[in-house]
C-alpha cells in the first residue's frame, strides 16, 4: 500500500468527476417544488406501469444493493495499509468513491417510491437485513484481494445496470433508462480505477497477486448482496430468487460471469505475465484454464423459470 497510495492520490482523479459537475438524483426526477410535479409522476408511473414482473425485481435488488453502501465503505475502509492516512491515496480514494456511489441508491429509490409498483415498506426492511447483515465477500483486510473483488465487482454492476437501462427503454421508460445509463457509466469508470491500481501491483509484485487472483477465482466472487432476504425470509433467500430474475431476464448470467473474469484476464495481461515462482505458475495455469470449464458448468446449469412473488411488489 505504500507503493500504491501514492499512485493513487496522483491518478485518481482520472476515473472521478468534481463533484460539483457530477449528475445529482434530483437532476433526473421529478422536482416536487414545480406545479407540474404531479404530471410528471403520472408519466413516470404509466411507463414504469410497462416494466415486466421480473425486470421490476431485478430493478429492487439492485437498488437494495446500492443502499447497502454503509457495509461497503466500512469493509473497504479496513484494508490493511501502512499509514492509515486520511489524506492517503487508499482513504481518500475510498471518500470520494462513496460520494458518488451514494447518489445511485439515492436515485433509484426515489424513482421506485414514485412509480406506485413498490412495497416501499418490504423493500426497506430488506435494506435494513441487508446491512444488519453485512457482508462476507472473502477478501479479507488483503488489499490485493479487495482490489481484484473491486475490479470484478464495480463491472458486473456496470454491465447490470447497462443492461436494465436498454430493457427500460424498450419498455418505453426513457427516464428509468437515462437512470440506469448514467449510473452505468459511474460504475465503469470506478472499475477502470480498481483494474488499474490492481495492474499496478501485478508490475511490482506479480508472484503474491497472481495468487490473490487464483484464490478468489477458486473462492467465486460472490456478490455483495448475498445475504438479501425478504421479510420473515432466511438470509440468502431472497438474492437465490433475484439472481433467477436476473438470469431470466438477462441483466446478469453466469455468462457475463466468465466474460468478466475474461476481460480481467486479458486487462491484467495473465497469459504473458513472467518473473513468477512455481506457485505463481500453477496459478496461472489454474486461471487460464478456469474461463472454459465455467463455461461448460455454465452450459449445463439450467435457470428456472418458476417466478418468485416478491413482497416487494404490489399486486
Ligand atoms: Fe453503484
Ligand atoms: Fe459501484
Amino acid at each position: 500500500m505504500s507503493f500504491v497510495e501514492p499512485y493513487m492520490l496522483k491518478n485518481m482523479y482520472e476515473y472521478l468527476k468534481p463533484v460539483e459537475e457530477l449528475w445529482q438524483p434530483s437532476d433526473l426526477l421529478p422536482d416536487s417544488s414545480k406545479e407540474d410535479f404531479f404530471e410528471q409522476v403520472r408519466e413516470l408511473q404509466g411507463n414504469a406501469g410497462n416494466l415486466s414482473y421480473d425486470l421490476l425485481a431485478v430493478l429492487i435488488g439492485d437498488t437494495i444493493t446500492e443502499e447497502a453502501l454503509p457495509s461497503y465503505e466500512s469493509w473497504l475502509a479496513m484494508v490493511e495499509d501502512t499509514s492509515r492516512n486520511e489524506q492517503g491515496g487508499w482513504l481518500t480514494w475510498l471518500r470520494s468513491w462513496t460520494s458518488e456511489e451514494n447518489r445511485h441508491g439515492d436515485a433509484l429509490n426515489r424513482y421506485l417510491y414514485l412509480c406506485g409498483r413498490v412495497n416501499m415498506r418490504q423493500m426497506e426492511i430488506s435494506t435494513a437485513h441487508l446491512l444488519a447483515d453485512g457482508i462476507d465477500v472473502q477478501t479479507g483486510r488483503d488489499p490485493y484481494r479487495n482490489f481484484i473483488y473491486t475490479a470484478f465487482q464495480e463491472t458486473a454492476t456496470n454491465i447490470s445496470h447497462r443492461r436494465v437501462a436498454s430493457l427500460a427503454k424498450q419498455s418505453g421508460d426513457t427516464l428509468l433508462s437515462k437512470m440506469c445509463g448514467v449510473i452505468a457509466s459511474d460504475e465503469a469508470r470506478h472499475a477502470k480505477a480498481y483494474k488499474h491500481f490492481m495492474q499496478k501491483i501485478f508490475e511490482v509484485d506479480p508472484n503474491e497477486a497472481i495468487l490473490a487472483f487464483e484464490d478468489m477465482m477458486r473462492k467465486r466472487i460472490v456478490m455483495p448482496a448475498a445475504f438479501l432476504r425478504e421479510m420473515g425470509g432466511k438470509i440468502g433467500e431472497g438474492f437465490a430468487h433475484f439472481t433467477e430474475s436476473a438470469q431470466r431476464t438477462g441483466v446478469y448470467t453466469a455468462t457475463d460471469y466468465i466474460d468478466i473474469f475474461r476481460g480481467l484476464i486479458d486487462e491484467w495481461k495473465i497469459e504473458t505475465l513472467s518473473d513468477l515462482k512455481e506457485t505463481g505458475e500453477k496459478a496461472k495455469d489454474y486461471i487460464l484454464a478456469l474461463p472454459d470449464r465455467l463455461t461448460r458448468v455454465a452450459e449445463r446449469t439450467k435457470v428456472g423459470t418458476l417466478v418468485h412473488q416478491y413482497s416487494w411488489i404490489l399486486a
